[in-house]
């Protein structure tokens, strides 16, 4: 009854809010799922300062009802803007009633700072996540990291947006402020009383949990007005387990600029694209040929998918509204993209190669369960070492024929080279950090390991693949003497083997190094340094310390 009466609620909704009514699309062979009211779209609250509280509450997200959620400091969506270069330290209260740990999935972080699940903090606690930020200006996030709870943590919430910013993209004037609208989507199972209960069957662990409905910046059936022009979407896949095919209800034409690890050397126009969960899509669209009133809808159109065993309830592939644009008389912007938008660094020739094996397991007594290389994760288990800076190929081999894989590596922004069932997809040639492995499908990537010593991990970003133990540990070495490299830049090097740390930088011999405590205390100041010489930090005890040379901010983390 309840239900019926919600759909009722829709269209008069929609026609108060607009004063029109829903004009239906082209291509009205998708279905027309939005049955509930529509909610206007949300921007993400920027981060501020302070304490981070995570907490589990009743929010309300559907209309008439409230949802059982994990918010951070309350809000629908938090984000994060860093500038390339700067150093970050965020305070995480964990207000939940077990351990959690924080992962900054794309961001290359030392390994205590990584949301390692055997790093996590107590109900009750806060960690403080410390960290330079290298990487370049892209679109990344954070999430649960928790031991076989991050399924459940993510669905229900435990995320959110990390956008980097920097000189190179600030050059070309994209779209910003009202015209760039950053959307998390994830798909959530949800029943007629507005409930979004975690409950996976033997099946859904197999498959996947995969949901009927979409939530955009943790808001169900989201529309948003636009003015006439040129907007960029900033798309994260927070899905646990749901590959997208992206497009516009009408077939418009979008421009893909950017991926996982930011801008692609070249834009690339298609009217369709892929999303695996992890990835991250940077598109600019032209909503000037909406008409005022008009309504285009964002979907994930449908498509087949070869289905293993047994169907989930709500496969991949299923069409699903994800958001509507509706167009007004206003004029926006004009963009043109140019046909060149940077430079990516070339990749070396890479004579490694590492080979992992992603198959499903039918043990017997277990159930089915995902492995890499015949294993299934063990938190104390080292699978594998790596050399620091080096370059390596890492193949992954989908054995089997009716699922795929989005594979992760912590850290990391590598580089496809090929797959074996086609051409690279536009979205591969950028900078990638995840990147799907489809049926009996092969993928090579080329990956160069982080600078940062310790322990790392490699995993299927299909969440309930990753907690069911398609995971591994491994751990980078790295030698002394790595201080060579890119000896022009700020860099801090972190010795492992040795109490000191080598700094690069001209700022050096005027302003010195002086090193603070995670609480701003001065712990050392040493003045009028040679660049590259040792900094000796024998007398530091184990933490967290911000380096400040010059104007520069760096992350030391002492561990002994
Ligand atoms: Cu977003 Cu270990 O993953
Ligand atoms: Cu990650
Ligand atoms: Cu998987």
């Amino acid at each position: 009854m309840k239900h019926t009466r919600r759909q009722f609620l829709v269209h008069s909704a929609v026609v108060t809010a607009w004063g029109l009514a829903p004009s239906l699309p082209l291509g009205a062979n998708i279905p027309l799922l939005l049955d509930e009211s529509p909610t206007a779209y949300r921007f993400p609250t920027l981060y501020n300062g302070g304490d981070v509280e995570v907490a589990q509450k009743n929010v309300p997200v559907w209309p008439e009802t409230t949802t059982d959620r994990i918010v951070l400091n309350s809000l629908p969506l938090l984000a994060f803007e860093f500038e390339k270069g700067s150093s970050v330290s965020i305070p995480i209260r964990n207000q939940l009633t077990s351990p959690i740990s924080i992962h900054w999935h794309g961001l290359d972080v030392p390994s205590a700072m990584d949301g390692h699940p055997k790093d996590a903090f107590s109900a009750g606690s806060t960690k403080e996540y410390a960290f330079a930020v290298r990487n370049r200006a892209g679109l990344y996030f954070f999430h649960s990291h928790s031991h076989m709870a991050t399924a459940r943590e993510v669905y229900m919430g435990l995320m959110g947006l990390v956008i980097v910013r920097d000189q190179e993209e600030r050059q070309l004037s994209l779209p910003s402020g009202e015209y760039e609208l950053p959307l998390v989507i994830q798909d959530v199972r949800v029943d007629a009383a507005g409930k979004v209960a975690y409950s996976p069957t033997m099946n859904d662990m197999m498959n996947g949990w995969m949901g009927n409905r979409v939530l955009v910046n943790g808001t169900p059936n989201t529309i948003h007005s636009v003015k006439r022009g040129a907007y960029r979407l900033r798309i994260v896949n927070a899905s646990n387990a749901r590959v997208y095919k992206l497009q516009f209800s009408n077939a418009l034409p979008f421009t893909i600029i950017g991926t996982d690890g930011g801008l692609l050397e070249e834009p690339a126009v298609v009217t369709s694209v892929q999303l695996a969960p992890a990835e991250r899509l940077d598109i600019l669209v032209d909503f000037s040929t909406l008409a005022q009133g008009e309504i285009v809808r964002l979907i994930s159109a449908p498509y087949t998918s070869p289905v293993e065993m047994m169907s989930p309830l709500y496969p991949q592939g299923i069409a699903l509204d994800i958001m509507s644009f509706i167009g007004s008389v206003e004029q926006g912007i004009q963009y043109s993209v140019p046909a060149k938008l940077c430079t990516l660094p070339t990749v070396p020739e890479v004579t490694t190669t590492r080979t992992f094996a992603l198959a499903m397991s039918r043990g017997m007594g277990m159930g089915v369960r995902p492995t890499i290389n015949g294993k299934t994760y063990d938190i104390d288990r080292v699978d594998f070492q790596v050399t620091g800076g080096t370059y390596e190929i890492w193949q992954f081999q989908n054995q089997e024929n009716a699922m795929s894989h989005p594979m992760h590596i912590h850290g990391r922004q590598f580089r496809v080279l090929s797959r074996s069932n086609g051409a690279l997809l536009p979205t591969d040639k950028g900078l990638k950090d995840t990147v799907l492995v489809g049926p009996s499908e092969t993928v090579r990537v080329a990956v160069q390991h982080s600078e940062y010593p310790g322990l790392f991990l490699f995993h299927c970003h299909n969440l309930e693949h990753e907690d069911e133990g398609m995971m591994q540990n491994y751990t980078v070495f790295v030698p002394t003497g790595i201080e060579e490299r890119e000896p022009t830049d700020t860099m801090l090097y972190p010795n492992p083997t040795a109490d000191s740390f080598v700094v690069q930088s001209q700022a050096l011999e005027h302003g010195g190094v002086t090193i603070y405590d995670s609480m701003g205390r001065l712990v050392k100041q040493l003045h009028s340094m040679v660049p590259g010489s040792p900094i000796s930090v024998a007398d530091l005890p184990s933490a967290t310390y911000r380096v400040q040379v010059g104007n520069m901010d760096l992350t030391l983390i002492v561990r002994r």
